[in-house]
């Protein structure tokens, strides 16, 4: 009984942050414009935007074929805290030397609107997507 209670505890924390978070249902045109106004291409490339290429040259593709899917929970925190996970390849180029990333600070400026916009285009830029916006416990 005691194991059983604090098994369930332990499993149930490491998704106890991510339950309840659902967003709305984006549209993905307006979130091909923001992209632009917002100069996400001066970093990153990404089918059928030029990238514009900024002062460090980086060049981060965004969207295309992924073995695993890419959830507006990950896209989400990329865009409002890049550092929590640095995208896989870009620990060195993409990384100032404390680690934290180089991806531009969006927090101030960006409407909550233009957020959940700006996911729904990103999503239908990979090939494996759409993520359940229903509760889905199993991750
Ligand atoms: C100054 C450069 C810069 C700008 C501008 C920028 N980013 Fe980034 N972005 C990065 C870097 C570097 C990374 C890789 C390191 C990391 O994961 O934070 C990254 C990572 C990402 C990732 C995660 C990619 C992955 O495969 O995990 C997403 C999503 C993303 N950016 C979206 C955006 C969006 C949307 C905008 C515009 C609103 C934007 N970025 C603007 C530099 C930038």
């Amino acid at each position: 009984m005691f194991i059983l209670f604090f098994g369930g505890v332990f499993l149930s924390s490491c998704n106890e942050e991510a339950r309840g978070f659902a967003l709305p249902a984006g549209d993905i045109e307006e979130g091909k414009k923001i992209y632009k106004t917002l100069d996400c291409n001066t970093c990153h490339s990404i089918a059928g935007i030029e990238w514009k290429g900024g002062t460090d040259s980086l060049k981060v593709h965004l969207g295309g074929v992924v073995t695993r899917k890419k959830t507006y929970r990950e896209l989400v925190t990329s865009i409002i805290n890049p550092s929590h996970k640095i995208a896989q390849g870009y620990k060195r180029q993409g990384t100032t030397h404390e680690g934290l990333s180089k991806m531009v600070n969006y927090n101030e400026i960006m409407t909550v609107q233009e957020l959940i916009d700006l996911v729904s285009f990103l999503q239908s830029e990979y090939e494996i997507v759409s993520p359940a916006t229903d509760y889905y416990p199993y991750y």
